[in-house]
């Protein structure tokens, strides 16, 4: 029976996150904690909003010595991405349906993040959708909580006004740095190819 009782909405609600980051952990545990058990790889590389993967499987097949996971809302586009790493035969790259930050909750804490990258987010122009962009402080905090020294934030837009959010929000924050980086990897993610016409920034671990 659906209950309208606003107290347990909001503790089904809760429960089901806490579903999904048990499954996220489990995924760790079970696939991307096994590389670095076997000493393979010691740090992750995420790209967050992955997509179809086109961008971080062509960065994991040039750098086979460093470990990438991509994670997206949208099981389609993570089958979609599977199906490259699989057509590449690339074992340094998982994809998996995760939201951001329930990845960062599910991460532990022997896994550190390196890279982080995110490119061509959902905008949400509005301003009464702005509280549902990507980039926002707490968000800053947890990824830095999962980052060590050295990390680095590579964000990509063709939204100029989320790009000077996104700056503004590292500014403000005392965890993170705004850098200069150029663009690590020259290839097109899916969105890329469709709209082109991108800026980036980055920010660095302080
Ligand atoms: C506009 S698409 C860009 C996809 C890809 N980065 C590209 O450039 O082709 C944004 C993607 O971010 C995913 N996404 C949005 N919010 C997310 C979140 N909080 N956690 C993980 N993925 C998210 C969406 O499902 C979507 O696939």
């Amino acid at each position: 029976m659906i209950s309208t009782d606003p107290a347990h909405k909001v503790a089904q609600i809760a429960h089901e996150r806490l579903l999904r980051v048990n499954r996220v952990g489990e995924y760790i545990s079970n696939n991307i904690l096994q590389c670095i058990d076997d000493n393979k790889f010691n740090v992750i590389n995420l790209e967050i909003g992955c997509g179809h993967g086109h961008w971080l499987s062509s960065i994991a097949s040039c750098h086979k010595g460093e470990l990438f996971v991509g994670i997206d809302l949208l099981s389609k586009r993570i089958r979609k991405a599977d199906r490259k790493r699989e057509l590449l035969n690339l074992d340094n790259v998982f994809f998996l349906k995760a939201e951001a930050g329930e990845f960062l909750e599910a991460l532990p804490r022997n896994l550190h993040i390196k890279n982080t990258f995110i490119m061509y987010p959902d905008p949400w122009p509005k301003k009464k959708h702005h509280k549902k962009r990507l980039i926002q402080r707490c968000f800053l905090r947890m990824l830095h909580d999962k980052s060590h020294r050295g990390s680095k934030l590579y964000f990509k837009t063709d939204h100029e006004a989320y790009l000077d959010w996104t700056r503004q929000a590292i500014a403000n924050s005392s965890l993170w740095e705004l850098g200069t980086e150029d663009w690590p990897h020259d290839a097109p993610s899916y969105f890329e190819d469709l709209f082109g016409n991108s800026n980036s920034c980055s920010a660095t671990y302080l």
